[in-house]
């Protein structure tokens, strides 16, 4: 029986998925190189420093360990300056609706997210409230594909992961909720997400009795 529904952040509740593109492209642009979006979907879930070496081998570039932390820290200056200007509008269609409808019919929510910057964004569109337990990558020690981040909380949460279902737009985050067996809701392309148990476009036009129905 599902009792809870554990939330990716970046791509799943805002589109801060773009922002983290725009500043790492925006890197590789000032160390003379760029890559494209097809190379980006693989960055998605990834933890910060993960994203640093996978985006530097496609570069060719070699950086000392030092080099690395300066540069990771100046993308996310330019990120976080593209998340201070956040406003609820930012809020993913169908994402605000679902997140009541949840809190009224008792589930219990949770975030799963790599982002050391997720509180800071859910702040920032005034939704911190909704969540019963926040993991985030200020919490985890290993980056989704692995399954910490939804374990932790699900054990936060005191339920087992076949009790939780995990909304996913990454292919990472797809193969963390598998692999720790939770059931996986992917949201975005099937073509990058086609493992999940149900791939929905968007929330829009769903609801919780829908999604549950459709993964058992
Ligand atoms: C994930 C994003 O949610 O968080 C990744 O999908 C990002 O793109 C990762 O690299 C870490 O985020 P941050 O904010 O800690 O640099
Ligand atoms: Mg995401």
């Amino acid at each position: 029986m599902i009792k809870a529904f554990i939330f990716d952040l970046d791509g799943v509740i805002v589109d801060t998925a773009k922002y983290h593109f725009q500043a790492w492209r925006r890197m590789a642009n000032e160390l003379g190189f760029d890559f494209s979006e097809k190379e980006n979907e693989q960055l998605k879930g990834v933890s910060r420093m993960d994203s640093m070496n996978l985006i530097l081998g496609w570069g060719g570039l070699e950086l000392s360990e030092k080099d690395k932390v300066k540069w990771a820290s100046q993308k996310n200056d330019w990120y976080v300056e593209a998340v201070d200007n956040m406003t609820p509008k930012e809020i993913l269609p169908g994402v605000l609706p679902l997140l009541k409808d949840l809190r009224k019919k008792g589930y219990k929510i949770g975030l799963g997210s790599s982002s050391k910057n997720a509180v800071r964004a859910l702040r920032k569109v005034r939704i911190l409230s909704y969540f019963n337990t926040i993991i985030d990558g200020t919490k985890t020690t290993r980056s989704k594909p692995d399954p910490q981040v939804f374990q932790m909380g699900a054990k936060r949460l005191r339920l087992t992961p076949k009790e939780c279902i995990v909304f996913e737009d990454a292919q990472s985050g797809v193969e963390a909720a598998l692999t720790g067996g939770f059931y996986a809701v992917g949201i975005g392309d099937p073509k990058h997400l086609g493992k999940a148990h149900l791939v929905l476009s968007s929330f829009e036009n769903t609801t919780i009795e829908a999604i549950i129905e459709s993964i058992s």
